[in-house]
């Protein structure tokens, strides 16, 4: 019966694909704050233990449904081109597929061809065979999770950002249909880590350098105190430019 591990060892994949039983009732609750799980597994860019892998970074962690598959090629590319981005935020970035790592090293050939601007690919993909990861993640659908000891599975489209204390910080899930936004992705991990160091919220369709909103939790004379001036439109809704 598989165990599920928060903070201990890291599970290898090696042995889970010998004793992993993929049960639902088992299966880990990911959710926003909960530390991402740990594991062991072969990457493009060789072993890694996730949580080391990690470090002091900021980590998105993606999957995506299989190799030589053409909106993963434009995904995987674009957000190869974008590694100085993710860089300058201290974001590292990993992606995954249930297929093996000679086939990712295959693809990674025609990505560099085709969708990073001829630059040489940024970031490990993690060949997850065994499918513990996904299953770990939740990175299937319905079809893919019955599938999961056995039978093809395409992984979906999900992210997973984690901070450095190894907390999960944001999830998105998209079909396999839908590519995912590359600056959206960007702009979360700003909205985060703008929140964490002023303490304000983002509003919608927030972008860097935007008004940001002073949260209910700040009275109005710690508002003045920390942020100066601000507009408030509703004794709930209050803005600072934080200039
Ligand atoms: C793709 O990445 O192109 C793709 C993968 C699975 C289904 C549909 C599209």
């Amino acid at each position: 019966m598989f165990r599920q591990f928060i903070r201990v060892p890291a599970i290898s994949t090696r042995a889970l694909t010998r004793s992993i039983t993929f049960s639902a009732a088992n299966q880990p609750r990911i959710r926003i704050g909960s530390i991402a799980p740990n594991f062991e597994t072969e990457t493009t860019q060789g072993k890694i233990n996730f949580h080391d892998f990690i470090g002091d970074s900021w980590t998105i962690l993606f999957s995506h449904p299989a190799d030589f598959t053409p909106v993963c090629t434009t995904e995987l590319g674009a957000f190869s081109a974008l590694k100085p981005e993710f860089d300058s935020r201290n974001v590292k970035l990993i992606g995954l597929s249930a297929e093996p790592i000679a086939k990712h090293k295959e693809w990674i050939k025609d990505i560099e061809e085709v969708a990073t601007g001829g630059k040489e690919f940024q970031f490990p993909i993690i060949g997850d065979e065994s499918r513990e990861v996904s299953y770990l993640y939740d990175m299937v659908d319905e079809e893919g999770f019955k599938n999961l000891s056995g039978g093809l599975v395409l992984t979906i489209r999900s992210v997973y950002i984690i901070d450095p204390s190894k907390k999960v910080r944001l999830i998105m899930t998209y079909p396999a249909s839908t590519g995912r936004n590359s600056a959206e992705v960007l702009r979360v991990i700003d909205a985060l880590q703008l929140a964490d160091k002023r303490g304000i919220a983002t509003p919608i369709d927030w972008t860097e350098g935007q008004d940001v909103i002073i949260p209910p939790t700040v009275s109005n004379e710690d508002a003045k105190k920390k942020f100066g001036d601000f507009k408030e439109v509703k004794p709930y809704l209050r803005y600072t430019s934080l200039k």
